[in-house]
């Protein structure tokens, strides 16, 4: 019999107040998120992170799970919170969904400086318009149409004009006889294709979207295509993400469900509309004048735009449907821009390995470089290339959300009030973003506190908290670290201190988490090395490319030995790369057939199913001892 469940969400909402009939056996996410209910759920109800917590207010609170123990901690789970997607109440209760930390101004690594400040790009983007006199049909006896004639102008056929074009035609043509101005586009090698037809002279309105879909966050770009300015750029967290914080549960969520799958393709449609009229709003441009819209993402994000179902990519041998470039119109997506405008999609590597790392390949310009150099775009499903114009490799490496701040006792997003910058010497010392009272641990915040709790050794080289050796430690730091029950924890600020308003620690699983996805990156790494036959010596350059990867201090990642012992001086930030990529190939279809050939180039690296990936991984895992 179906449980009565009613669920207090945020009160702002308009509906704060939610009760619903709980199907038998079915837990309270679950019934939510049928209910469409947002609670997130980034470990995808598998009982790993918390940010699926809600707090029972009415009705038998029922006794902790196993998870719930773990993840919430003593404290919580006596202040009567528990998992939902671990809760299958038994009779009517009344939960009300944990406020997420307040995560305010999210840091996200926008668009960067563009492609004008590149020099050696050719601005070709396809894209040509012009002011077309098109004589209509006079004579009766005169066997012809506007589409004839209109095509017979622009020396192109009657195939290359869309219906949409045409349903606009006739009275475009009549209109003004001075001219229509008539949009069309030139895929490099291939015929030419009309985009559009307005009254009048708009020839120098020629827009076209960069857009990065990353599993965390999207960013969106609006370029002028004559000069490659930028005017305008949004970036957001990737809505899907309330349904799974990693690929992986993303995937699950969508896994041989037809209406999951049509959650997430309509969520991400959805967000990129909504950045199309932001952007249009900022820039005052036009959305009927975008023309052409270059989309990079990994191989699911790509899946999950177009509707394709990426339940095969999760499932060993990790094949995707498709790996071709693929370019249809923006009206087959429902993108709210010229409806015939070409959406142009990079194409993929491999199952984990996306466009986005074709797309970095580009920006990076490593498949032409004399010497060999790396670049690690850190992320929730970070990729690593490895390689110089003699050989290119490439490989997925997921850090998983940990680093951002998910599974982490009291880790958030890089948003206001998170820490994101430690130091540790006598005490700790943090800073937070803003400087906003501290709510939590960012990524760059704990790699910082990682690094600094190694040199003052209050945890090992294998990442054990020191509890036994504390009474060697500075007092201020001694007394930092606790044995709460069975639990190693590092206080890392005590309720008042950075305008914390609760104790902020650092617990044996938290250090554990990170130790899983530097493991990640870091035998990303060293397994494109071994493969390559690449020592450290041999590598002229290491590049971090990504949101998480551009704002980790260089010193703290070598510290626990997130990326190899390279001399600083071989290591750079290379900023939103991905996206970069995507802007080149929006104003140049020169760049965008290079990424053909480049993607072809790309030798995909599995690292399961290399002999010798456990061994690096596990190693990988322990922090580099001090020399
Ligand atoms: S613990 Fe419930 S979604 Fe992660």
């Amino acid at each position: 019999m179906a449980v009565p469940l009613t669920i207090l969400t945020d009160p702002r909402d308009p509906a704060p107040r939610r009760t619903l009939a709980l199907p038998p056996a079915t837990s309270i996410l679950k019934g939510a998120h049928a209910a469409s209910i947002e609670i997130t759920a980034t470990c995808g109800g598998r009982g790993r992170c918390t940010s699926c917590r809600v707090k029972f207010v009415a009705g038998t609170v029922p006794p902790p799970t196993i998870m719930d123990e773990i993840q919430l901690g003593d404290d919580q789970v006596r202040e009567g919170y528990r998992l939902s997607c671990q809760c299958v109440p038994g009779e009517a209760v009344t939960v009300q969904i944990a406020p997420p930390l307040e995560e305010r101004a999210f840091q996200i690594l926008g668009a960067g400086p563009g492609v004008v400040g590149m020099g050696n790009v050719t601005l070709d983007s396809g894209i040509r318009k012009q002011v077309v006199k098109v004589g209509l049909p006079r004579e009766e006896h005169h066997q012809t149409s506007d589409l004839e004639q209109f095509a017979a102008a622009l020396g192109v056929t009657p195939a290359d004009v869309g219906l949409a074009v045409l349903q606009g035609l006739p009275g475009a043509l009549r209109d003004d006889p001075a001219g229509v101005t008539v949009t069309t586009f030139a895929a490099a090698g291939g015929g030419e294709r009309v985009l559009a037809v307005e009254r009048g002279d708009t020839a120098s309105m020629k827009f076209g979207l960069a857009v990065d879909i990353g599993t965390t966050s999207v960013v969106s770009v609006l370029i002028e295509l004559e000069s490659g300015e930028q005017l305008a750029s949004v970036s957001s967290l990737n809505p899907q993400a309330v349904f799974g914080g990693d690929l992986m549960s993303r995937i699950a969520f969508a896994q041989f469900n037809p209406d999951n799958l049509k959650k997430l393709h309509t969520r991400i449609v959805g967000l990129l509309n909504q950045h199309i009229a932001e952007i249009c709003r900022q820039s005052g441009v036009l959305a009927k004048w975008i023309y052409k819209v270059v989309v990079v993402g990994n191989t699911c994000m790509h899946h999950l735009l177009l509707g394709i179902d990426p339940s095969h990519v999760g499932l060993a041998p990790y094949a995707p449907v498709m790996r071709h470039a693929l370019v249809l119109p923006a009206r087959e997506l429902f993108l709210k821009v010229a409806p015939e405008a070409r959406v142009c999609l990079l194409p993929l590597v491999a199952g984990f390995v996306g466009a986005d790392a074709v797309a970095v390949a580009l920006a990076t310009r490593i498949y032409e470089s004399a010497e060999v150099r790396i670049a690690v775009d850190i992320g929730t499903n970070g990729e690593v290339l490895l390689g110089s114009r003699d050989r290119l490799w490439a490989c997925s490496a997921p850090a998983g959300p940990a680093l951002e701040g998910a599974q982490i006792r009291h880790g958030m997003r890089a948003a206001l009030g998170a820490i994101d910058r430690v130091t540790v010497d006598d005490d700790v010392h943090v800073h937070t973003i803003g400087e906003a009272d501290a709510l939590g641990l960012c990524g760059s915040g704990l790699i910082d506190l990682l690094a600094g709790l190694l040199d003052a050794s209050v945890i090992d080289w294998t990442g054990l908290i020191q509890v036994e050796g504390r009474a060697a430690l500075p007092p201020k730091l001694s007394e930092r670290v606790v044995m709460r029950g069975e639990e190693r924890q590092v206080i890392i600020l005590r309720p008042g201190e950075a305008g914390a308003r609760a104790e902020i620690v650092l617990t044996q699983d938290d250090v554990r988490q990170v130790q899983l996805a530097k493991g990640a990156i870091a035998s990303g790494v060293l397994m494109l090395q071994h493969v390559a036959g690449v020592p450290d010596a041999r590598v002229a350059e290491l590049m971090l490319a990504g949101g998480f990867g551009n704002y980790v201090s260089i010193a703290s990642a070598l510290r626990i030995g997130l990326i190899p012992p390279l001399p600083a001086e071989r290591i750079r930030y290379v900023g939103n790369a991905a996206a970069l990529g995507a802007q080149l190939c929006l104003v140049s279809e020169t760049e965008r057939q290079r990424a053909e050939r480049v993607a072809a180039r790309i030798e995909h690296v599995s690292l399961a199913a290399h002999p010798d990936f456990e061994r690096i991984f596990v190693d990988a895992m322990n922090f580099p001892q001090p020399t």
